[in-house]
């Protein structure tokens, strides 16, 4: 049987929101290049439960790239070195033998560390809630969707845009702490769309505010977010949704 690659990881460890954290190394044997990360760090975890120490604490849920909970920084990138993939789809193929690999949790103040590589994304559904959804008439006579016509560039932008998985490497990686590529693509989903029109200002003007509230930084135009996500949401939805806070914030004439 082949034998796998042997790596050096430097995981970031901190027990608590409180506690100071810090690299700890640690020597992963045979690993399988056919492997996802998490399944590495799978096979790390086993072998810490064995000796009686406490497994690496990660985030994870569908492991297909859905669900945006495999966030972490991997050699200084928000879901390792490769475009377009979440870190639960990243196999270790792209690794060499012997190769070091620094894994640490998002680094933002609007994502506090709550153990090791999980951080509380709580702000990103505070923002949601403040405007990320339609409200339907279900009683008994509403139209259905398909039944409405929707031109299929429209379509297609909306689509682009709901592909966002709320992962917030966007934020992880802006020097400025920026959501606006997570706000943006939200935004831009129900504006595009007839089924948003009814709350479409009141849609911007909440969540921006929202997010200014959690502390979120402002776009300068440094593009590091639409580079490292993995969803390649572009920086147009934040175009989309500064027009979208002007003219939302234009008062009709009476
Ligand atoms: S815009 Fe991209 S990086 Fe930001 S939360 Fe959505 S999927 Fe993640
Ligand atoms: S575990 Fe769901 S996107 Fe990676």
């Amino acid at each position: 049987m082949e034998k796998g690659m042997n790596l050096k990881l430097k995981v970031w460890r901190q027990k608590s929101t409180a506690d100071k954290g810090g690299i700890v190394d640690y020597n992963v044997n045979n690993v399988s290049p056919d492997m996802s990360f998490l399944e590495m760090i799978d096979v790390l975890n086993e072998d810490l439960v064995k000796k009686g120490d406490d497994p690496v604490a990660f985030d994870h849920d569908c492991r297909e790239g859905i669900c945006g909970m495999c966030s972490m920084f991997i050699n200084g990138e928000a879901h390792g070195p490769n475009r377009g993939v979440t870190t639960c789809q990243l196999h270790m193929r792209s690794f060499k033998d012997g190769d070091t690999v620094y894994v640490e949790p998002w680094r933002s103040e609007g994502f506090p560390v709550i153990k090791d590589l999980m951080v509380n994304r709580g702000a990103f559904d505070r923002i949601q809630q403040a405007g990320g959804f339609v409200s339907v008439n279900t009683s008994g006579r509403t139209m259905d969707a398909n039944a409405i016509p929707i031109p299929k560039e429209d379509a297609d932008k909306a689509f682009d845009a709901a592909t966002c998985i709320g992962c917030g490497a966007c934020v992880a990686t802006c020097p400025n702490g920026s959501a606006m590529l997570f706000v943006g693509a939200k935004v831009s989903q129900f504006a595009l769309l007839p089924q948003g029109q009814v709350e479409r200002k009141d849609r911007v003007l909440n969540m921006v505010k929202q997010m200014d509230e959690e502390g979120f930084g402002n776009c300068s135009n440094i593009g590091a977010c639409e580079v490292q996500c993995p969803k390649n949401i572009s920086l147009e939805v934040i175009a989309r949704m500064n027009r979208e806070y002007l003219t939302a914030n234009v008062k009709p004439e009476n």
